[in-house]
């Protein structure tokens, strides 16, 4: 099959061959074009014209695990370390809720210092006095944790699989092992949240091969929502002097994640738009329909560092809500103002 007649494939049945994908993610110049634009028909089709904002609250960047990419691993001393208290997570939470967020993300390393009832606590708290969605972003924690957390009021969960390929998942994450992720991804979708993963775009040794397993593994978890990122280099990781990931490389998964998963919630993500200035826009334009700006405040916003140069961290949150809301117009799509649940959960799937 030719790039047209595989494109014709795609937008009509949402399915495709390992092979198929592989030869889409390795599409160039023009045809790149087409890629993108049959992923942006599929979006417009789909989901509107609607960008859904989250609001992310990065509230520990304290981690039990040692990723070997990530600035938040354990092992690494050079990070000032914080946490914050429950009452403080409400009240960004309010104050992201009164700039118009219909979502908070709460986003940390593996904490255990936030047991199962403070986040129960936390949970409940900004569901009684506010009116918004909440996505949990903690890691991985016991069935009965999620499910706590599930009957307090928590509607999604995200937790990447960075990659689907085991060898190279243990490779970067000692201790830990693609399974039991894979595993909590099911327990996730079990309860009834909305769940969403994703990968890492440049880990060392991954090719187009293996980004289209993770492509295919994101269509049998049928999942809720996929964000995806270029690896952006640590210089406090042992990948300190790998490359960063490749932008284009992450806008063609992008586009391929839209066309095989029509209904799901795809960001432009924060590391698209650290690597390249129109990252986000790009990613908007190629099958992506949600941003996600970091609405933590103050002194704690540069101190979540997965990774050097990440965008926003010198602005209050007032100021990324208002440059993001132009950016959005700017493309002539417009922001939700609802929860912006997956459209699947409403239709009662
Ligand atoms: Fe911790 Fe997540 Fe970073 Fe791994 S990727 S070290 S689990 S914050
Ligand atoms: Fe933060 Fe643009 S979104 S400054």
């Amino acid at each position: 099959m030719n790039l047209d007649e595989i494109l014709l494939k795609a937008e009509r049945e949402h399915a495709l061959t390992r092979g198929e994908i592989v030869k889409l993610l390795k599409t160039r110049g023009e045809d790149l074009k087409k890629l993108y634009k049959a992923a942006d028909r599929v979006r417009s089709k789909y989901m509107g014209d609607t960008v859904y904002l989250r609001g992310i609250i990065e509230f520990s960047n304290y981690c039990k695990q040692n990723c070997k990419y990530c600035g938040l691993r354990r092992d690494n001393h050079r990070l000032e370390r914080y946490r914050l208290q429950p009452e403080e997570i409400v009240s960004m939470a309010e104050k992201a809720t009164k700039l118009g967020y219909k979502t908070v993300v709460l986003q940390s390393g593996e904490d255990d210092y936030y047991d199962t009832d403070m986040v129960e606590w936390i949970i409940r708290e900004i569901k009684n006095r506010m009116d918004t969605a909440i996505t949990l972003c903690i890691g991985e924690r016991e069935y009965e944790e999620y499910k706590v957390w599930r009957e307090a009021g928590a509607d999604r969960y995200l937790i990447r699989h960075e990659t689907a390929d085991p060898g190279l998942y243990h490779r970067l994450h000692p201790g830990m092992s693609l399974e039991q992720r894979i595993e909590r991804l099911r327990w996730l979708k079990e309860l009834g949240y909305q769940v969403g993963s994703g990968n890492l775009i440049g880990l060392p040794d991954q090719d187009e091969e293996s980004i289209s397993r993770d492509i295919l593994l994101f269509k049998e978890l049928d999942l809720h929502m996929v964000g995806l990122g270029p690896l952006v280099v640590n210089p406090d990781t042992p990948l300190k002097d790998y490359h960063n990931g490749s932008v284009e490389m992450a806008l063609k998964t992008i586009a391929i994640t839209r066309l095989l998963l029509p209904l799901a919630h795809i960001p432009g993500t924060t590391a698209l738009g650290s690597l390249d200035p129109e990252g986000r826009q790009k990613a908007l334009k190629a099958g992506a329909n949600v941003v996600m700006p970091n609405v933590t405040r103050g002194k704690y916003r540069p101190l979540y560092e997965l990774y050097p140069a990440k965008i926003c961290v010198d602005e209050e949150p007032e100021n990324c809500r208002q440059c993001i809301g132009s950016i959005i117009t700017s493309l002539g799509r417009v922001v939700g103002t609802d929860y912006g649940h997956s459209p699947r959960i409403e239709k009662g799937e």
